[in-house]
């Protein structure tokens, strides 16, 4: 898969909902219930991160939900982008890029969602192909007024901002020509993920969905 193809089907995911959650799954026997609540709510793009035993259990669980578009998150290594991909993920998300990172998801057609934080990460990804990327950690980053004066030389480039993302300030992100979706964990809280409140993950995600892009 060229880096062309893999930012076109990034902007895919990028374009179903206004925000992607970011999960951090401790138990897989959640997964599917998660899975279910969130694409009830309208986000049906979902980044499962690699930081915990169950993460890939979990992204084989969630990619079984209808309508679930399971991707997985925290990619660093090529052990990681083959173990994504066995496990059903068809999208990948990275805090940062490097040279093997990508290289791997090119040849197991998986396609990336790169990190870059600085105009330099940007160009050197651009110059590769990659025009759809997450801006990360896009709080500490210097926020929405950061990514809009990245904007202004490199408006070819798209993102998706994450890191510090809430409720309070997506609109600041999505109301960017630069910003295709915003990515954040505020939808899945942990609490509720272990409660089980599904109906409450619901809600928030239905919250998240009605947020306005552009
Ligand atoms: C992460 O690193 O976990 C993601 O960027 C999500 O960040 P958040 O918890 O601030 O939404």
């Amino acid at each position: 898969m060229t880096p062309q193809q893999a930012s076109q089907a990034a902007a895919k995911v990028c374009e179903l909902a206004p925000v992607v959650p970011v999960l951090v799954i401790d138990d897989a026997g959640t997964a599917a219930a998660l899975a279910t609540a969130l694409v009830a709510g309208g986000l049906p793009a979902l980044e499962v991160t690699l930081r915990t035993p169950a993460a890939l259990e979990a992204i084989s669980e969630m990619a079984a939900v209808e309508g679930g578009v399971v991707g997985a998150g925290t990619l660093l290594t090529t052990a990681d982008v083959e173990a994504a991909k066995k496990a059903g993920a068809t999208f990948g998300v990275s805090p940062g890029a490097t040279d093997y990172l990508l290289d791997a998801c090119e040849a197991n057609d998986l396609p990336l969602l790169p990190g870059a934080a600085t105009a330099t990460e940007a160009m050197r990804l651009l110059e590769r192909g990659y025009t759809v990327q997450k801006f990360f950690p896009a709080e500490a980053s210097g926020g929405a007024p950061a990514l809009k004066a990245i904007g202004a030389p490199l408006p070819q480039i798209k993102f998706c901002p994450t890191g510090g993302v809430s409720l309070k300030n997506a609109n600041d992100y999505l109301s960017l020509p630069n910003t295709l979706c915003v990515g954040g964990s505020w939808v899945a809280p942990k609490n509720m993920v272990q409660a089980g409140d599904w109906d409450g993950i619901t809600a928030l995600a239905k919250e998240a969905a009605a947020l306005k892009v552009g």
